[in-house]
């Protein structure tokens, strides 16, 4: 093993391995400056003509360019897989994905984990927190399973326990940041040592007052404030510098439009001594006292991190601004619509400072499943039903580059 890094550290197979890489990313580069400058439409994207694509919150797509890129990644690996899958090669191209992954979240690389998704990071702290007997994990009922499930399977194992409490869904059109800090903080009570929140759900789209929530419930007593970022980066500018968040986990492969199966999170430097790695495997003793030791769990989808941060140089250089605007008219034409429509009903926030590129419209008197069923059968249209205490509807979301037909043939399909 060592003799084999020797060799490519100091050999010319590494120089070449290098070089080899550095000149896919430099094509990547090369290709993006070329690209007409502004937000890429539908033809800058593989989306296949006969599907209207409004489901960008289970699934993003991949542009392109980024596609190609890491066409060639793999490609390259290929060519000497014992070569480029294990060697030092790649250390600074994935540290630089590190750097590009900590700026969009306004924070530092050494606090920056490259994982497989949102799930892992709720499960690593799960797994890891030092909590225990007396401890109490805490949460709405707007938490996605991937940020609830990793408590509830862990807490009879490791002895803490986890509350759920019901978030009035009902109300969320009317809320304001306010209430949505105060229903969390009625809730915090001596014991509660975690409190997880979605930065945006994935239900109605409710955009939580991060900064806010997150400063209250410190106050409150809260040593440990998690956050689920996974529909939020690049949708939305997320900064969370001087805030209050311990840790912040995404999932690139939705608006980041990032290869399926790479994550990314935050854990603020107190937090990774306290915290026990989950997995482990050889390079343990090369990361200690370093957020590495947390990424740590054996072969590793290294074409596919290298794209990832393709992908965040193809979000760059949209930007956070040009890209919230974009959402932002979505929603208020599709919101006016809908409330402009007997049939349809408004489920979501009615202020843009709450709401979120997803958002949830009730086909009144009919299923959502049935009708989301219908409307990929019969006119190609993806959406995703979704069922809250006793509310169903169809949830929409579609990216910067969806064509208004796709949103028009939607309408027409629901008989707006
Ligand atoms: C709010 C939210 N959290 C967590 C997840 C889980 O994401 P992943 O499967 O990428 O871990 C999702 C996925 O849709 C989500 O919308």
């Amino acid at each position: 093993m060592t003799g084999r890094r020797e060799f490519l550290k100091t050999g010319a197979g590494a120089a070449a391995a290098l070089a080899t890489l550095a000149s896919v990313r430099q094509r990547f580069l090369d290709d993006l400056a070329a690209a007409s400058p502004g937000l890429p439409d539908r033809s800058a994207y593989l989306l296949d003509p006969q599907v209207r694509y409004l489901n960008h919150g289970s699934i993003g797509t991949i542009p392109r360019l980024v596609h190609e890129a890491h066409v060639r990644y793999l490609r390259v690996c290929e060519t000497n897989p014992w070569l480029y899958m294990w060697s030092e090669p790649w250390v600074e191209p994935i540290e630089e994905v590190r750097r590009r992954a900590s700026s969009l979240m306004g924070v530092g690389a050494e606090d920056m984990v490259l994982t497989h998704n949102t799930t892992e990071a709720f499960n690593l702290l799960a797994h890891g927190l030092p909590l225990g007997p007396g401890d109490e994990v805490l949460y709405s009922s707007l938490n996605h399973p991937g940020a609830s499930n990793p408590w509830t399977h862990m807490a009879p194992v490791r002895g803490f326990s986890v509350r759920e409490f019901q978030f009035p869904v009902e109300e969320t059109p009317g809320l304001s940041p306010d209430d949505v800090v105060a229903l969390h903080i009625r809730e915090i009570r001596p014991e509660t040592r975690v409190l997880v929140f979605p930065h945006v759900d994935n239900l109605v789209g409710l955009r939580h007052p991060m900064a806010a929530l997150a400063r209250a419930a410190r106050r409150a007593g809260v040593e440990v404030i998690a956050v689920d970022g996974a529909q939020t980066l690049s949708m939305i500018p997320v900064d969370l510098g001087g805030t209050e968040v311990d840790v912040y986990a995404g999932s690139p492969h939705k608006w980041v439009q990032a290869p399926k199966g790479l994550g990314v999170a935050y854990l603020r430097g107190t937090l990774q001594e306290r915290l026990h790695p989950m997995w482990v495997s050889s390079g343990q003793p090369a990361a200690r006292g370093s957020v590495r030791r947390f990424e740590d769990y054996g072969t590793r989808n290294r074409p596919e991190v290298l794209t990832l941060g393709s992908a965040l140089a193809f979000q760059e250089r949209m930007g956070p601004a040009t890209k919230e605007a974009a959402h932002r008219r979505h929603w208020q034409e599709i919101r006016e619509r809908v409330e402009a429509t007997p049939e349809l009903r408004w489920h979501s926030p009615t202020d843009w400072g709450m709401a979120a590129a997803l958002y949830t419209v009730e086909v009144r008197g009919r299923s959502a499943f049935q009708v989301a069923d219908e409307l990929w059968d019969r006119h190609r249209i993806t959406v995703r039903p979704i069922r809250i205490h006793g509310t169903e509807g169809l949830r929409l979301s579609p990216n910067h580059h969806t064509d208004p037909a796709e949103v028009e043939a939607f309408f027409r399909a629901v008989g707006a």
